[in-house]
């Protein structure tokens, strides 16, 4: 039987919700496919018993989380391990484009943080150069906002500042405006990101170049492939 793309997900985020152990500080990303991850990880708590203590990358995530019964407190050390989702995730150096959600800053806080980091997707995430299929997300500060887009621009991405259905500006949980970016075909991952962090008013961009541990990728037949 073919599976949808949320099967895929959910697979995915079964196998991630496996790496838990008890003890754990866990670091919970944002996202459909981090939808499913809470309900596996809330059931192996439940069933298991599991002592954990979590940090969210989003006040979905946390309000979610406390819905299902996960503890969620703030960040103030180390975690063990985090499990996000992502947009793209680049075959073989396993970097990604993060933050269609509007995370990105709190979740790349948090990648940075932990000893392990898992991206879970669905095979349509795969791509062979960021940018393929992804606008690049970045997040600026809600000041200057045309000049720093014109910044941006002169760096050779077209930048648009994101929308919400109303036609209002998107405003991340930071009080940031995401800028979302044309990439212009393959670029350089690393100088990229320091370049455009290198722009005053640029707080983050989605572009995570150290990649992860490992992406676990749900296929249509059913099964799981972790790339490490
Ligand atoms: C949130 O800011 C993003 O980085 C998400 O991790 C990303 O959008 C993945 O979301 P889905 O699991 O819904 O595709």
């Amino acid at each position: 039987r073919m599976t949808t793309q949320d099967d895929q997900k959910r697979a995915a985020a079964r196998e991630a919700a496996k790496l838990v152990e008890p003890g754990m500080r866990l670091g919970l990303g944002t996202g459909s496919t981090i939808a499913h991850f809470l309900d596996a990880l809330a059931e192996r708590v439940k069933t298991e018993n599991i002592d954990h203590a979590c940090v969210a990358t989003s006040v979905t995530t946390e309000r979610r989380a406390a819905e299902l019964g996960i503890k969620v407190t703030a960040l103030d050390g180390v975690l063990d391990l985090a499990v996000d989702g992502a947009d793209e995730v680049e075959f073989g150096s396993l970097h990604l484009i993060k933050g269609l959600g509007g995370a990105l800053l709190r979740e790349k806080q948090i990648a940075e943080s932990s000893h392990r980091f898992v991206v879970i997707a669905d095979q349509g995430k795969l791509v062979s150069r960021l940018g393929e299929r992804s606008k690049l997300p970045v997040e600026i500060v809600n000041f200057a906002v045309a000049r720093t887009l014109a910044r941006i621009g002169e760096l050779g991405l077209l930048a648009e500042p994101r929308k919400q259905a109303n036609g209002k500006a998107f405003i991340s949980d930071n009080g940031n405006v995401i800028a979302d970016c044309v990439l212009p075909g393959r670029i350089d991952a690393v100088a990229l990101d320091r370049a455009l962090k290198s722009i005053a008013g640029v707080v983050e961009t989605g572009l995570f170049t150290a990649g992860c541990d490992c992406a676990i990728i749900g296929y249509d037949d059913g099964s799981t492939r972790c790339f490490e």
